[in-house]
This record gives C-alpha cells, structure tokens and sequence, in this order.
C-alpha cells in the first residue's frame, strides 16, 4: 500500500531525514516508534506533501505520491491526523466532523454513514456533537481528531502521536479504535509513537527511527528484547553504560 524509498527530508539548510525506506502493506498497522527529534514527524509530513522530499520517493497503492501538494494526496485517499489533536475549538464537534469528510472519494456518502462510524468507535462523543470542540477533554479532542481523519474514508490513515499526554485508559481506548479500523475495515495505518508500550500491543510490525534513519525493524516481539528499543522507551536522555576502554 505504501512504500517510501531513499526519502530525504529536512527544512532548508538542515536536513533531517536521510534515506528511510519503509514499507506498509495493505491493511497493515505499522508504528514508526523513536526518540524526540528522530524525524518522525518529519517523515509523516513528507509522506502527507506538507513538506517537499528533497529524494527518494513515496508510493501509495503504486501511484508516486511524493511532489504532489498535500490536497493532492489526501485526494488519493490519505488522511492525516497531525500531532497536538488540532480541532477547530470554537466549532461543535459535528462541523469538525463535517469538515473531515470534505475530501473524500465517494461522493455518493453525504458524510453520515463516516459519522455515524466515528461515534461507534468513540460513543463518548455522541451526546457532545453540538458543544464546541475547545471545551471537550484532551481524550475527546483526540477522538474527534482521529475521527475527523476517518470521515474521509481514507485508504491509509497516518496518526502523530495521538497518545501524548492522554491517561493511560484513554490511550488504550484511542489505540483500540485503530486496531478496529484495522480489523473491520483493512483500513492501512501508520501510527508514530513515543509511547512504544501502546504502540505494540496494537502493532503488526514497528520500525525505530534514530536521527533520521530506519535503524531497526521487526514484530513488536522481536523488537521488545532490543537494547535500542529499551533506549527509545526511556528517551534521548538515556545513554548507554560506559565500555572499559581498558584502563
Ligand atoms: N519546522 C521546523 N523547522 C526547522 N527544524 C525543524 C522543524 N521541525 C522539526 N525540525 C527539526 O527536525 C528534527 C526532527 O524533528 P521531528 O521530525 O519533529 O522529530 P520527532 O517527530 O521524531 O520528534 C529535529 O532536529 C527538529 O528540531
Ligand atoms: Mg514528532
């Protein structure tokens, strides 16, 4: 479904993203997991065309999508739920709804069916389509962005770091959800975490991203027994144990 290869990425002078290949296949959940400034967000935005590749290249469903404006890819059928839970504050959750599902290929759908899928997945927006958006909770903002990502009947959905900053039992709700999709519809996902711990219970395969590389990539089984999984769990602060340089 998609396939990046040799992308190269940065903002201006710096670059950020040298050379990462990854791979998702058709309704596969794979998390992109790595340590703060690792690029993740930097390769989910060059993936959704809010920034140019400056190499390499993006293929969704065998179509190059990479230096395509980032309208131009959500019209193939890619959503992206960008981090922070961006919501329109001062618009009730049914116009944020609505304004998700702008973009999508089946024009057939007034939008409805997308809604109505969205409050299954998360019931405790239902008795809240009317309130503005700024005054539901963190966890609700998320959900109604997610859900937002999803009323555009996307074929791929792309999520930044929809657990930051969530209690754990929303987080498990959140991921729930994605796994659902996953399940019941083949929905394909990449999902960009710092949190690994979520992110593998939900995850058919991860990739570790470090500085702007792939540098590991496997099930999350595997991946759990990995010294440079545990550093990505505990953060950029964590640096090895010193080696006896033989003094
Ligand atoms: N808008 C920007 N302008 C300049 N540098 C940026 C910008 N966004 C991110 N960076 C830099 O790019 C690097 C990767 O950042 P980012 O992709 O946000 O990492 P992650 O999402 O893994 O935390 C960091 O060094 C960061 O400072
Ligand atoms: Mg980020």
């Amino acid at each position: 479904m998609l396939t990046i290869t040799g992308l190269h990425a940065g903002y201006g002078r710096l670059r950020v993203l040298h050379g990462v290949d990854l791979e998702v296949g058709d309704g596969e959940l794979v998390a992109v997991i790595g340590a703060n400034g690792a690029g993740k967000t930097t390769l989910l935005r060059t993936i959704s065309g809010l920034l140019r590749a400056t190499g390499g290249e993006v293929r969704l469903d065998g179509a190059r999508i990479s230096g395509l404006a980032a309208e131009k890819v959500a019209a193939t059928g890619l959503a992206h739920v960008p981090e922070n839970r961006l919501v329109f504050p001062t618009l009730s959750v049914d116009d944020n709804l609505r304004l998700g599902a702008w973009t999508r290929r089946r024009a057939k759908d007034n939008g409805s069916a997308g809604r109505d899928r969205v409050l299954e997945l998360f019931p405790r927006l239902a008795g809240r389509l009317g309130q503005a958006a700024g005054t539901l909770s963190g966890g609700e903002q998320q959900m109604l962005a997610v859900g937002r990502g999803i009323m555009a009947r996307p074929k791929m959905l792309v999520l930044d770091e929809p657990s930051v900053g969530l209690a754990p039992r929303v987080v498990t709700e959140i991921m729930r959800a994605l796994a659902r999709l996953r399940d019941e519809e083949n929905l394909t996902i990449v999902l960009v975490e710092q949190n690994a711990r979520a992110a593998f219970k939900v995850a058919d395969r991860v990739y570790l991203m470090d500085r702007g590389r792939v540098v590991l990539e496997g099930t999350p089984a595997a991946l759990l027994d990995d010294v440079r999984v545990q550093h990505a769990y505990l953060g950029g602060g964590y640096s090895a144990p010193p080696t006896d340089s033989g003094s």
